[in-house]
């Protein structure tokens, strides 16, 4: 497995992936859910490349850039366990080099609503990184988490907006036993919030199953956890709330009684 940081170590090593290449990218702190995304990518593709990019532009002032988790050493661990052929971890001033960018992807109308009416410019700093990323690494097929749903909607509406040759595909996401959605931000969950954590889970089956006010009635058994928003959109029932000082997401499907993701999501 190769590692680079630099452009040019990147430009170097990029011939090197033979047949069809699939990214994954990531802001790092990989867990089981990255895991299943990059073995995805190792089952389908010739040729696997991982990026691991804090992305600054997709935090707002007052989140968690600072504080988000890095486990560098680790995460090449794991890129090595999965195949990895190539990781790509470049620094801010390598990703940015004339400083953060002026210009940026507009994600449109859709993409002001629920993660972007909550976190103001979080899509065009998602967007343009990954536009960015797509332009150095220049993958045929790129995989990304259902966790992050309404992102996944608009790097496919990107990639076909801007006629991107990438084919953009979702996979399931990975849950604990008792239902939690993997993410990053887990970690910062104390014994107490992890517990609590679990309602969104539970509202998000009630919401599927009865509506949203099922859900919000299921939130409601677990005051601690203030809710951002339980909605139906895009044929899933999607939330977000926060648990203590952490905002995690969540949604489920609503075609098929969210049954694929209670049960630990299809194959
Ligand atoms: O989902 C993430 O980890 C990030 O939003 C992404 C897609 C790597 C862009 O920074």
């Amino acid at each position: 497995m190769k590692v680079a940081t630099t452009r040019e170590e990147l430009r170097a090593a990029r011939p090197g992936l033979t047949g069809e290449v699939a990214v994954v990218m990531t802001m790092g702190a990989l867990h089981a859910g990255h895991e299943a995304l990059l073995r995805r990518a190792r089952a389908d593709a010739d040729s696997v490349l991982l990026t691991i990019f804090v992305n600054p532009l997709q935090f707002g002032p007052a989140e968690d850039f600072d504080r988000y988790p890095r486990t560098f050493e680790a995460d090449l661990e794991l890129a090595r366990s999965c195949g990895v052929d190539l990781v790509f971890a470049p620094t801010r001033e390598v990703m940015y080099p004339g400083g953060d960018p002026a210009v940026r992807v507009d994600p449109g109308p859709w993409g002001s609503q629920l993660e972007g009416a909550s976190r103001p410019g979080f899509f065009h700093g998602v967007l343009t990184v990954v536009n960015k990323l797509f332009q150095l690494t220049r993958p045929d097929v790129a995989y990304f988490g259902e966790k992050d749903f309404q992102q996944l909607t608009l790097i496919r509406a990107m990639a076909r907006d801007f006629d991107l040759p990438i084919d953009v595909r979702g996979v399931p996401t990975v849950r604990e036993p008792d239902g939690l959605a993997l993410s990053s931000r887990n970690r910062y969950l104390s014994p107490v919030e992890r517990e609590q954590a679990l309602v969104l889970h539970r509202a998000l089956a009630a919401a599927v199953a009865g509506g949203v006010e099922a859900g919000l009635a299921e939130y409601a058994k677990v005051p601690e956890v203030k809710v951002d928003y339980l909605v139906a959109a895009e044929g899933r029932m999607l939330t977000a709330a926060w648990v203590g000082g952490t905002r995690l997401i969540d949604n489920l499907g609503i075609d098929n009684l969210g049954i694929d993701n209670l049960q630990g999501d299809r194959p």
